[in-house]
């Protein structure tokens, strides 16, 4: 397998609603589970900070079908690398929002307080979802092993 690590910032549409990323959850973490893709979703009000890990032929398609999706626009990709072995292990898709409450750990791995995907760096980008993604799940709490690669 071509392992390979995607991240990409994203502007939720307008009227896309709670119940809609419900489902877009929801059907990510099946889609992933079939695919082997492993990762995790951060939204905060306007914006969706997104990482994928898994087989590159699979991933890239995987982002096209997203970036096709109305429910999000002006994706924009942070990064494609490839990759020995996966971070981001232990959910076929995890879902958390930014808030206030983020903000120091949002100013310690970019820039501002506000959470502004498109202004961060693949590294900056990489590390703050590594820090969210274990305050969120943290590995004895995990429910799945994902698929590891
Ligand atoms: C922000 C965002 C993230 C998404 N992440 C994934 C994902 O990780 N995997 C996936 O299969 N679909 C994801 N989707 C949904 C896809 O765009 C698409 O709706 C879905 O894969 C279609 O699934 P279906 O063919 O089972 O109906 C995401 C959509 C949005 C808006």
């Amino acid at each position: 397998m071509n392992l390979v690590r995607l991240i990409y910032a994203s502007t939720l549409s307008d009227d896309t609603t709670f119940d809609d990323m419900q489902n877009v959850t929801a059907s990510a973490r099946k889609n992933n589970k079939q695919n082997g893709i492993t990762g995790f979703l951060t939204i905060s009000h306007a914006y969706a900070l997104q990482i994928l890990e898994g087989d590159r032929g699979i991933v890239s398609s995987v982002y096209n079908k997203i970036a096709k999706d109305t429910r999000h626009r002006n994706l924009t990709l942070l990064c494609m690398t490839p990759i020995t072995q996966r971070k981001f292990d232990r959910w076929e898709m995890e879902y958390c929002e930014i808030n206030d409450r983020h903000s120091d750990l949002i100013f310690m791995h970019g820039s501002s307080r506000h959470f502004n995907p498109y202004n961060l760096s693949a590294e900056n980008a990489l590390s703050l979802l590594s820090e969210l993604h274990d305050q969120f799940a943290p590995a004895t709490t995990s429910p799945s092993a994902g698929t590891t690669g």
